[in-house]
């Protein structure tokens, strides 16, 4: 079947690619074979990791690599304190939650103390699809509704439910009869009534938003759908990273209120400090959602994830089905969990992401008047998205964006993409990324551009 370019498509692996691999990788490669075709592999030239420290990888031949990509070792690949607090509960006691344990309920104290009184409710699963699939299945039993409306190139992970209501995975995933789709918050190309989204107020694109929401709404119920709810990457990354204007969710909460509807924020992505403003997204955009979902940043890569609720939103749920997750809210992840979080208060991951972040955007639009090639640099904290345009327009070049990505990766920087065309860089590097590392990539990134041509 035929099917559009999908963003888990674009920077990865092709058989064809085979023929120009050294003997030991392209030997891993053929190996790979056994986990079947859907998995896929970033790059031309595929990278070997043995180790990591910070935001440095190394690869099976010594070679150092600048980590620009990965949020899940979000303290830094391997923290002592994370791997110290891991080994000492393994070696004493893994369980699950059927069993009374400290760690599981000082981590939810902890973890809820970072939000809003509101949400006030935490429970515990191991992937962000998890809980984005109990988050729906919430905002499902607590309205009676069912229809979800996401954004138009939105991922929100694999599970049946929620592929289907994650429009990114490409045009061969059947996408929910019940779901509507609303308009990326694209502020580089959106129009608002012949205005530039990019100089308008929160207000304005907000109210934009907002009745792109209504009008999905609108057409859902047209079809006897009932409304449950919006589910929103407060960030929008896969969708080509939106973070501004600051404060424009706060019309779009309104709105799924007033239709009756639960506000579901996923903060996969830029929880967690990232941002550099405030602990988690929705905080930044001045809004207290009904429910609040996580997973990759949480415990540095132990498979830990989780759906916050307001005790009222979460009621008629839990008290009529059962949950039961045999991993979700273990020991070991509660440990694991609980380390990041004391090493994100004391080692301030917040402040070096506002600090390091915007003098790694101040750095590349200063690169804007040489490189036209680069057409938008956006983002807020350590989460930046770069788009990569045929110079003097606003066309995405997803070709050069790739070829970039592929000269960066010699040039020993690890990176990818996002959007709905695949044409913007997505820099999200670990929390500890250094002012240092910022200049490794800038010389990278001037290297790979020069190499290029453009
Ligand atoms: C915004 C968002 N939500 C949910 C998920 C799913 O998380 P997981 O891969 O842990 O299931 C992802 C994964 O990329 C994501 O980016």
């Amino acid at each position: 079947m035929a099917t559009r370019s999908t963003i888990m498509d674009t920077n990865s692996f092709r058989p064809e690619m085979m023929g120009a691999l050294d003997p030991e990788t392209r030997s891993l490669v053929e190996k790979r074979d056994v986990l079947g075709p859907a998995y896929r592999l970033f790059y031309k030239n595929p990278v070997h990791l043995v180790r990591g420290d910070g935001a440095r990888l190394w690869d099976a031949d010594g070679v150092e690599y600048l980590d620009v990509y990965n949020n899940v070792a979000s303290v830094g690949h391997c923290h002592p304190r994370v791997v110290d607090a891991i080994t000492r509960q393994v070696s004493l006691l893994n369980t699950h939650t059927r069993y009374l344990h400290e760690n599981v309920l000082r981590y939810a104290e902890d973890i809820l103390s970072t939000m809003p009184g509101e949400i006030d409710r935490v429970m515990f699963q191991c992937t962000g699809s998890e809980a984005n699939d109990l988050a729906v299945r919430v905002a499902q039993c607590h309205t009676g509704g069912e229809g979800i409306v996401v954004t138009h190139e939105a991922y929100h992970g694999n599970s049946a439910l929620i592929s289907e209501l994650s429009p990114a995975l490409g045009t061969a995933q059947p996408l929910s009869r019940s779901m509507r789709m609303v308009p990326t918050p694209d502020t580089f190309r959106v129009e608002v009534d012949g205005a530039a989204a990019a100089g308008l107020s929160a207000e304005a694109f907000g109210g934009w938003m907002a009745s792109c929401l209504r009008d999905a709404v609108a057409d859902m119920e047209r079809h006897g759908i009932r409304f449950a709810g919006f589910l929103g990457d407060s960030i929008f990354s896969s969708d080509g990273v939106f973070p501004d204007p600051r404060g424009y969710l706060g019309p779009v909460i309104e709105a799924v209120h007033d239709l009756g509807g639960v506000y579901i924020a996923d903060e996969v992505q830029p929880g967690f400090t990232r941002t550099g403003d405030a602990f988690w997204g929705f905080q930044r955009q001045g809004i207290v959602p009904d429910i609040v979902t996580s997973g990759k940043p949480m415990a540095n890569g132990m498979p830990t994830s989780m759906m916050a609720a307001r005790h009222e939103v979460l009621e008629s749920f839990a008290g009529s089905i059962p949950y039961f997750n045999t991993f979700g809210g273990n020991p070991v992840c509660m440990a694991a969990a609980q380390a990041v979080l004391d090493v994100m208060r004391d080692e301030d991951t917040m402040g070096n992401a506002k600090r390091v972040g915007g003098a790694f955007r101040g750095q590349l639009a200063g690169m804007q008047p040489d490189h036209p090639v680069i057409g938008d640099v956006r983002g807020t904290g350590l989460y930046i998205g770069c788009e990569i345009v045929r110079p003097g327009t606003k066309d995405p070049d997803q070709g050069l964006a790739l070829a970039l990505l592929d000269e960066l990766r010699e040039n020993h920087v690890l990176t990818s993409v996002c959007g709905p065309l695949g044409n913007v860089l997505k820099l999200r590097p670990p929390l500890v990324f250094s002012l240092a590392d910022v200049d490794w990539f800038m010389s990278a990134f001037e290297r790979s551009l020069s190499s290029l041509g453009v």
